[in-house]
């Protein structure tokens, strides 16, 4: 593992690397790393010769400015852990390194960043898309990781690339949770013990929901996973929807084609968590 801060040193190495034909995977990350980001690493590491992860709390896409100040920041710790994998790069670099000049770039993604985070984080798609577009110029990866936790996201992502047709192959990941069911993120440290004890009620409501969308229509599934969560005095949740996963709207009904996702974002006090659920039906 070796720390960078530059993109000038980064791109050294990378120059080096590429030169001797060596594959390159990034893993775009903000930091507070927990086994979620280290699963795309290990996957990231099996498939390419050199992991680039990137870890950089980035402000453009924080709607919150006190979620950005509380956001945990933990490198020491996060350079500790990946000193475990002599293939990696660590990209810690500061805001003026990534962003020398504003960026005042604005993004249009359509029907898919008018929904669910995109509706309740105004701006927070274009800052992502700000930053993961800077890195893949700066790294320029064969490969970029990145988790299904954040569904949206991810669908945002293969939108950009293709929009800017860029040579990179965007690999989804699957949610690591802890053992109890919560999702893991690195907001979960910023958790009263109070609320963490309710906050495995999401992932077992959202099951719940799976078994429930057999006798319910949607609406009526979507509408007891909020009164159930709402049920408890310490969640409050901000929505849930259930979605085409390409398209990102609601659907309409079960027998519509396609994949379906539950996506919900949930207050347990100040912190807010997200998480998803396939139906397959
Ligand atoms: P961050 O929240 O640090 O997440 C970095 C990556 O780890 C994302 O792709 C996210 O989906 C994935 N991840 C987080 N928790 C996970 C879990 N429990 N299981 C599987 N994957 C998980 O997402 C961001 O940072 C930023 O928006 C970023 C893409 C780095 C741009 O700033």
């Amino acid at each position: 593992m070796e720390l960078i801060k530059t993109r000038k040193e980064l791109q050294y190495v990378l120059n080096s690397d590429r030169n001797r034909a060596l594959s390159i995977g990034l893993v775009p990350t903000m930091g507070a790393l927990h086994k979620g980001h280290l699963s795309l690493v290990d996957r990231a590491v099996r498939e390419n010769d050199r992991v680039v992860v990137s870890i950089f709390v980035n402000p453009t896409q924080f709607n919150d400015t006190n979620d950005l100040k509380n956001y945990p920041r933990t490198i020491e710790a996060d350079a500790e852990l990946l000193s475990l994998y002599p293939a990696v790069y660590i990209f810690s670099p500061d805001v003026s390194e990534v962003y020398p000049e504003p960026d005042t770039r604005r993004f249009d993604f359509g029907p898919l960043e008018t929904v669910m985070e995109g509706r309740y984080r105004p701006g927070h798609f274009n800052g992502v898309a700000q930053v993961v577009s800077k890195l893949f110029e700066i790294i320029k990866p064969d490969r970029a990781y990145f988790g299904l936790k954040d569904f949206q996201q991810y669908s945002i992502i293969k939108n950009l690339v293709a929009m800017l047709g860029l040579p990179v192959e965007i690999v989804p990941c699957d949610i690591v949770r802890e053992a109890d069911g919560l999702a893991m993120s690195s907001r979960n440290a910023l958790l009263s013990k109070e609320h963490r004890a309710v906050t495995p009620q999401i992932y077992r409501i959202l099951q719940e929901a799976v078994i429930e969308a057999g006798i319910y229509a949607p609406d009526e599934v979507k509408r007891r996973v909020i009164e159930k969560i709402n049920s408890n005095a310490l969640l409050k949740v901000e929505y849930f929807e259930i979605v085409d996963e390409l398209t990102l709207q609601a659907i309409a009904g079960w027998d519509q084609k396609g994949k379906k996702v539950g996506c919900i974002a949930v207050y347990a006090g100040s912190v807010r968590l997200i998480d998803n659920i396939v139906f397959d039906k």
